[in-house]
């Protein structure tokens, strides 16, 4: 099971190095007007995505499996598992949101400043930091 759980972390940080790196690229794609910038950031970010989207199907495949063959029965009691799992349905939201916005990147029909952009890329942090205190603390 260490196996297991050793490749449910490299996922999980592949899926993270896009979860903080596209909202970037949507900061600095919001004030570009050049077409050939606008071509190239929208070829990096629909590779990011699939790129990261890899990494969150690899978290969920591993987090699952661990919940299968163990974890379920051993901390069903215990709060910190629950949490966890509804970050992950914030989490998955979120990443659905940010695929939403490739799309409108890539039509022209962004609406945000990128004032928003930088905000919106606080929000996994926050996250990270949750999810890694309950998995690794277990602290009720
Ligand atoms: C996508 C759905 C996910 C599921 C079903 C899931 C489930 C699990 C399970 C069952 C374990 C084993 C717990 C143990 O044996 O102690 C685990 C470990 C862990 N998970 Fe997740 N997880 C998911 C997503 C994530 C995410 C998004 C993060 C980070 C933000 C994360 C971070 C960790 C860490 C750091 C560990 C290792 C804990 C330790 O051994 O100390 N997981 N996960």
């Amino acid at each position: 099971m260490l196996w297991i759980k050793a490749f449910h972390i490299i996922f999980m940080v592949t899926w993270f190095a896009g979860l903080f790196y596209l909202p970037r690229l949507f900061v600095y794609h919001a004030d570009t007007v050049d077409q050939p910038s606008l071509t190239r950031f929208k070829l990096m970010e629909k590779r990011l995505y699939i790129l990261m989207s890899i990494g969150a199907a690899g978290t969920a495949l591993f987090g699952f499996w661990m919940l299968a063959a163990y974890a379920w029965a051993a901390w069903a009691a215990f709060a910190w598992l629950h949490i966890k799992m509804l970050l992950v349905v914030v989490l998955f939201a979120y990443h659905l949101y940010l695929g939403k916005l490739v799309i409108d990147f890539h039509h022209d029909r962004n609406q945000h400043n990128q004032r928003f952009y930088r905000w919106l890329n606080e929000f996994p942090s926050l996250i990270l930091i949750a999810m890694v205190l309950l998995a690794v603390v277990k602290p009720f």
